[in-house]
């Protein structure tokens, strides 16, 4: 039976990743998947998470499952980290939320919940969104549009692009958006922006489902969430995927949560108990190891402290490499790079064909996407010359 299958294409940031690890030259650079990379190149486990862990290791008595919706500190930790503790949805007990494998399982369980309401519904994208995207959500049934939303030429949002294309969006669509930090472009809507999207939802009655995997890499976590805050504060239904990745560091400990604000409380039960029903037929019940700690440090106001500020360091250090990035291209190949700088997050095109980017991988080991999508997050003093007279050398 098995022999019928057939090779499938690598994917195409893991491939890539994978591609530099085998890569034996000792000035490879890695720009591929979205990991932050402190300035001696590793991925660094965040000392409140640390702490979270030895007290963890020390008062825990059990690794029986935990039940479906995972742990309750977490989720409502969760809750408060992307809606804010003032959230008037909240108060009014119409958010239901589960604890999930990772943002891709809180994407997974927001799409399945969504097709148990509405098979037909419609899922509209931007152009670009995050690969993945596509069959984590549309291996569950729901069908996809898209709309414009970055410009190559300007480096920016084409916001009138996006307007014009979800117009067509109605009662029963979806609008797929990124909280912060759009992936893979890190260009992102500004609160006006946010606002007539919130009309629009409004007007036209279709549900948000907002990817927010980067809360706190932009601009500081209550900014970042503030448009997502502003969808939530307006209208009677969001579905949100959030995650632990990179704000906790906790990637390879599949950290995520799905959000649902509904119109009221008793469907705020239903839904809950929707979303239960999905998780145990897709996985059954969440891993525990990160929502404890996650949950410890969202719930322990010295460690939440200890986290918050490692956080706004690590995002300034992003927000500064944009600038030094910037200035590094600029000097190599005298073309205009301030289009990094206005990003945000970890990512950006550079505005490179494959071929260019494929020349980077071949001569110089600087591997980034084809699509020139690279991350930030992976240059640092001791690569930074280097990734930029290689850019230059191929533009
Ligand atoms: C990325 O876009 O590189 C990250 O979100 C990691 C992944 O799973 O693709």
């Amino acid at each position: 039976m098995l022999q019928a299958l057939e090779q499938l294409p690598v994917d195409p940031i893991l491939g890539l990743s994978a591609a530099c690890r085998a890569d034996p030259n000792p000035d490879k650079v890695d720009l591929t998947i979205g990991i932050y990379m402190d300035d001696s190149g590793v991925c660094p486990v965040f000392e409140a998470v640390r702490r979270a862990q030895l007290e963890l290791e020390q008062e825990e008595v059990t690794k029986a499952y935990l039940p479906p919706a995972g742990d309750e500190a977490f989720t409502s930790g969760m809750q408060r980290l992307v809606l804010g503790a003032d959230c008037a949805a909240l108060a009014d007990g119409r958010v239901s939320s589960i604890q999930t494998p990772g943002g891709c399982g809180a994407l997974r369980i927001g799409a399945e919940v969504i097709h148990a309401a509405a098979p037909g519904a419609r899922v509209w994208v931007s152009d670009p969104t995050w690969p993945v995207h596509i069959p984590l959500i549309g291996s569950v049934g729901l069908a996809f549009e898209s709309y414009r939303y970055y410009q190559p030429a300007t480096h920016s949002v084409d916001f009138d692009g996006m307007v014009a294309d979800l117009r067509q969006a109605g009662a029963g669509d979806v609008v797929l958006l990124h909280g912060c930090c759009h992936n893979p472009c890190g260009a992102d809507l500004d609160l006006e922006q946010w606002g007539v999207i919130a009309d629009m939802a409004e007007a036209q009655g279709f549900t948000p489902f907002i990817d927010i995997a980067y809360q706190g890499l932009a601009d500081g976590l209550e900014t970042d969430a503030a448009g997502l805050r502003l969808l939530v504060s307006r209208l009677p239904e969001v579905v949100i995927a959030a995650s632990c990745s990179k704000n906790m560091g906790l990637y390879r400990e599949r950290t995520g949560a799905a959000i649902f604000v509904c119109n009221d409380a008793a469907n705020a039960g239903a839904v809950l108990g929707q979303a239960k029903a999905a998780a145990r037929r897709v996985y059954s019940m969440p891993p525990a190891h990160g929502a404890l700690l996650a949950g410890r440090i969202l719930g322990n106001a010295e460690l939440e402290a200890l986290w918050r500020g490692e956080l706004d360091t690590m995002c300034a250090r992003i927000n500064g490499l944009r600038g030094e990035l910037r200035a590094a291209l600029e000097q190599a190949s005298g073309a205009d790079f301030a289009f990094i700088e206005h990003e945000r997050g970890m990512f950006s095109f550079l505005g490179l064909s494959a071929q260019q980017a494929l020349r980077l991988r071949e001569e110089f080991s600087v591997y980034m996407l084809d699509s020139s999508r690279i991350n930030v997050a992976g240059v640092n003093a001791g690569n930074i010359d280097y990734v930029a007279r290689a850019v230059a050398a191929v533009l």
